[in-house]
């Protein structure tokens, strides 16, 4: 399943649930709505109240990633508010093994990112209680970024552990998806593709088309 992952951060707030029919007139299937809380990363996002009213007028699939301190705290908040799917960063749980378990039995499916500084092999070892990872391919915090070349590698490692062990895992990319930067993800193993500023940036029906076209290609 390969699935291009709008990132509503790059969304104008004014007009959100317009953007948000575009994407699904446009058969966009994943949403990605990116939390951010100002202490693991530098920014401030948004959070539940705002996931909570756009899940009224969607049925897309919400795909949380919580860019949060110790997300244990919210796994809860975030399920009642609509995520069908929670991604939490290794780096900011206490116990990433206990949190994974909380996702899965709040009943939703459940991802573990890791930053462009972390190895693969801070995760490689949970692989099959997982539905999906994330790598990040620019530091967490910010849309509009650069592709970080170094992260392609992790993306290959972390397709083939995967393969290895034939398990059922997605591998989501996230951070200066592009034109440019498209192939090699797709290369590389990534079937997930988180976009921001590419579709968002002017006319979103029209670069969701040619995105779309782009990954079929
Ligand atoms: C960055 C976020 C991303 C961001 C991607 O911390 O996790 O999802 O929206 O933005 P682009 O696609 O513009 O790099
Ligand atoms: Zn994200």
């Amino acid at each position: 399943m390969y699935q291009l992952c709008p990132s509503i951060l790059s969304a104008d707030f004014n007009r959100l649930g317009e953007q948000i029919k575009t994407l699904e007139k446009e058969g966009i299937e994943w949403l990605h709505i990116d939390v951010m809380d100002g202490d693991f990363v530098p920014s401030i996002s948004f959070g539940m109240p705002v996931i909570k009213s756009i899940r009224k007028e969607s049925k897309l699939f919400f795909d949380v990633h919580l860019m949060v301190t110790e997300p244990e705290r919210y796994i809860r908040d975030f399920v009642e508010c609509g995520a069908d799917s929670i991604t939490v960063h290794a780096e900011a749980c206490e116990d990433l093994e206990r949190t994974i378990e909380q996702i899965r039995e709040a009943g939703v499916k459940v991802g573990v990112s890791i930053k462009p500084a972390t190895p693969v092999n801070d995760i490689s070892h949970m692989l099959s209680d997982v539905d999906m990872v994330l790598i990040m391919t620019v530091q967490p915090g910010f849309g509009g970024q650069k592709y970080m070349e170094e992260c392609t590698e992790k993306i290959r490692e972390v397709r083939e552990l995967i393969e290895a062990e034939d398990l059922d895992v997605d591998v989501q990319v996230d951070g200066g998806i592009n034109d440019e930067t498209m192939e090699t993800v797709l290369t590389a193993g990534a079937n997930l593709l988180v976009a921001g500023s590419y579709v968002f940036n002017d006319d979103l029906a029209k670069n969701v088309k040619h995105a779309r076209e782009r990954m079929d290609e």
